[in-house]
């Protein structure tokens, strides 16, 4: 049964609630990308997140949870903490805050920092399983370290192979980006990754202006922001207005098509919702053509495309 890719079905979240209990690691979706699930409170399973993903220990995961009242046992939530949940959750918001003093949650997790990360999915799959396993469950997104994420199952299957037990398939992703992740350690609260909350839906909550990380620590906010990320093998070339017949393109909106290794429109129409959607299958498919460059038109940087634009970049940094 190693690396079975299984229909997510009532049968088989009984069954990989079994497994994640047994300490055994399950892939799931979620409403953003699939993600690769332990126990939170297991510090071994937790481990073994990290060496399948061959992730950096310092590079902390995100806890899930069914909502607030699970939430609260693992982190202090402040009065604007409230305000974000009662907005957002579930849904594709995560929230940093300081580790509670009787969280039952492996310090492993945090990477030795004393916050942690929540976030309550707004995905059938993913609370059933939630449910099923009774436990909090540490997921980062289901791809190797730095690699493009997972939006659909066999997305999982070519990136992680049998390190997940169990591989639920509910099809492709609806959103197809991650989350927002937002610290409230500190008073303000501070965009740490931009994602599929768009920031303009976050300010209008706050009713001001959301700080960002501006990276003049050198203790980062969020250790997972700071390297190539989200990297296809081939080369990425932003704001490409033009290219070669080897290249794979990555278009967007009214783009003239014109001769290309292969040709991919995130959205003819230019609608970044869709854009979000398709970005990451469409990376690992210009990826597949063996181009050894992808280069991708601009994108509108307002609402989604704050964060579709944040992929890219990383996606196109130079590699470690
Ligand atoms: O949509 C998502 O968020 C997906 C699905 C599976 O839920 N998960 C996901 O996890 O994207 P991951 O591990 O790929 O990204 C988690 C991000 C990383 O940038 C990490 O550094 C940050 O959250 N993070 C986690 N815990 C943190 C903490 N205590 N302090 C600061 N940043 C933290
Ligand atoms: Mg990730």
């Amino acid at each position: 049964m190693q690396g079975r890719i299984a229909p997510a079905n009532a049968e088989w979240i009984a069954e990989a609630g079994q497994m994640i209990r047994s300490g055994a690691l399950v892939a799931f979706p979620t409403e953003t990308v699939y993600g690769l699930g332990a126990d939170a409170t297991n510090g071994e399973a937790v481990a073994r997140v990290f060496a399948a993903k061959n992730r950096p220990t310092f590079n902390p995961l995100i806890v899930h949870v069914l909502g607030l009242e699970q939430a609260v046992i693992i982190g202090t939530f402040s009065p604007v903490a409230r305000r974000l949940t009662d907005a957002f959750w579930p849904g594709p918001l995560t929230l940093v805050v300081p580790r509670t003093a009787k969280s039952e949650v492996s310090d492993l997790v945090s990477a030795g920092l004393p916050t942690v990360a929540l976030r309550s999915p707004d995905h059938a799959v993913a609370r059933a399983l939630l449910v099923a396993a009774q436990r909090p469950l540490a997921a980062p997104s289901a791809n190797r370290s730095g690699h493009v994420s997972a939006t659909h199952a066999e997305h999982v299957a070519a990136d992680l192979g049998d390190k997940a037990a169990l591989i639920l398939d509910s099809g492709p992703t609806t959103l197809g980006l991650e989350s927002t992740v937002i610290s409230l350690v500190d008073e303000t609260p501070v965009l740490l990754r931009p994602g599929a909350v768009t920031v303009e839906a976050i300010e209008e909550v706050l009713g001001s202006r959301l700080a960002r990380e501006d990276g003049s620590t050198d203790r980062p906010l969020s250790p997972g922001q700071l390297q190539s990320h989200y990297a296809p093998r081939a080369g990425l070339r932003l704001d490409a207005f033009d290219w070669g017949p080897d290249e794979a393109v990555l278009a967007f909106g009214g783009i003239a098509r014109q001769p290309a290794r292969t040709f991919i429109n995130l959205s003819p129409s230019g609608d970044l919702v869709e854009a979000a959607a398709n970005l990451f299958a469409a990376l690992r498919t210009l990826d597949a053509s063996g181009a050894s460059t992808i280069a991708a038109t601009p994108i509108p940087r307002h609402g989604l495309g704050e964060a579709i634009n944040d992929r890219l970049k990383r996606a196109a940094a130079p590699r470690e």
